[in-house]
Formats: C-alpha cells, structure tokens, sequence
C-alpha cells in the first residue's frame, strides 16, 4: 500500500517536471547525473568495493610484500577498493604513485546517458578521495587498452578487474606485459569457477579463469594463488 502510494507520487513528479525538462533538453537520469556531478557529490555506492574481504586482503599484502613504486588499477567503479590500496600505502610510508584507469562517465556522448548515468562519475570519486585526505593518485580515463599510452613508467603491480570476458582479459594482460616491471605482480579478479559471477563467466566464454590458465600455460606468468575470485599471477621476464 505505501509502496503504491509512494509510486504514484514519483509518478506525479515525473509528470509535473517533464515540460521543464523537455524545456532544457535533459533527460531524468541525465539531470540525476548532472545532479551528483556538480551539486551533491555523492552516489549511494560511492567509496564500495567490489571485493570480498578476503580478497581485500590479497591485495593489500600483495601491495605490503611487492612495496611497488607504480600501482595500477584497472576497472575501479566507485574507488572503493583503491581508497584501500592508498591507505595501505600512506600506513606503510610508501611513496607508490597510484594510477586508477576506467571510461567512468567521460567515454559517453553526454546527449546518451542511458548507460552513462549507471557509470561510476570520475569527479566525485576524485573528490571523495581528496576529501579523505588522500593524495599521490591519478585517476586516467580511458579503456584498458589505453594504459600504453597514459602511463609512460614501469608498472610493479597491477590489479585488472575491467571487462570481465575471455577475450579482453586476454588482450588486456598481453598488453599490460611489456608496461609491466621483471618479476611484476597482477591480480585478476573474478578469475574463479566457485562464486559468483565468476561461475556465469566460466560458463559463458571460459572468462578470467580460462584466460587465467591459459596465459600461464604459454609460460608467460606463474600462477601464485588462486583463492575466493582472486587470481595472483606474476610476470615471468
Ligand atoms: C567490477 S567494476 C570494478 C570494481 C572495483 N575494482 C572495485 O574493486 O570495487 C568494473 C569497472 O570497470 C570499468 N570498465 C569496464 N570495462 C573497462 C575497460 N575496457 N577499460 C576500463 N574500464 C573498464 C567499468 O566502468 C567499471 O567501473
């Protein structure tokens, strides 16, 4: 009953505030979008990680044991889990320059924010980082594949969780290799066949998982841990 009540007041609001917005041109979820952006700052899953404790865990003491001079995550959504890395960081005085690459809201044509609005805003998580005293990162826009052209120093460890298919982990970690340091350290997330999602990738196209083991298989990179969603593996110069 109160849900239906509450329906049929977002239903008048949305009714009543059309010709306003069809005056300026801007769909619901662009003015939303807009909205975050420039006035609230904020999103409900700002800040979230994607990542069960455990593999937190993984990575902060893969960040502990590698102690690296560049730090690059790739697919970072709402900056969770990179909050945690540069805290990591800060507790253990290091002076690890952190890159964050995703296509956050900025690769889509504003005019088509059907999907863009579901995209992480990369100001507000600059922001919010800022906001948390956090300083020594850089968050680059672009995909993956673009890492070549953004970051010009060697790369000591790697976190990939982007696009979550066979293919483009694949690519991905082809193209990483030669950015990467000898003796570098790259997790993969969702590279499992337990939980889920990792199980529907392995089912849909071999996922991370396969492209996991077959990267190894080619001799390339050496299988550490395989645990929880978490892949460690570490380039074989
Ligand atoms: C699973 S989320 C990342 C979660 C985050 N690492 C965490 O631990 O909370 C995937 C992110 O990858 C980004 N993404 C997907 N494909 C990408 C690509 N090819 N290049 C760069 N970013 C990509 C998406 O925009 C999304 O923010």
């Amino acid at each position: 009953m109160q849900d239906s009540h509450k329906t049929s007041i977002l239903q008048k609001i949305i009714q009543v505030t059309l010709p306003v917005r069809q005056s300026i041109g801007l769909t619901r979820k662009q003015l939303v979008h807009r909205w975050r952006k420039n006035v609230t700052y904020s999103h409900p899953q700002l800040m979230t990680t994607d990542l069960f404790p455990e593999e937190t865990r993984m990575l902060l003491d893969a960040f502990e044991n590698t102690r690296p001079a560049i730090y690059l995550e790739v697919g970072v959504f709402w900056g969770g889990t990179f909050r945690n890395v540069i805290k990591r960081r800060d507790e253990l005085s290091l002076t690890t320059k952190c890159y964050a690459i995703d296509i956050w809201d900025e690769l889509y044509d504003p005019a088509d924010t059907t999907h863009g609005t579901g995209q992480p805003i990369k100001e507000v998580v600059r922001r919010a980082l800022v906001k948390e005293g956090l300083e020594g990162f850089d968050l680059l826009t672009g995909l993956s594949v673009d890492v070549q052209k953004l970051i010009k120093e060697k790369i000591d460890l790697a976190f990939h969780d982007a696009n979550h298919t066979y293919a483009a982990v694949i690519e991905d970690l082809n193209l990483l290799y030669p950015l990467l340091s000898d003796g570098a350290t790259v997790l993969v997330h969702n590279a499992g066949k337990e939980y889920e999602p990792d199980k529907m990738y392995f089912e849909t196209d071999g996922g991370p998982y396969q492209a996991v083991m077959d990267l190894v298989k080619q001799g390339k990179w050496k299988l550490i841990a395989l645990e929880y969603r978490m892949a460690v593996l570490k380039k074989i110069p």
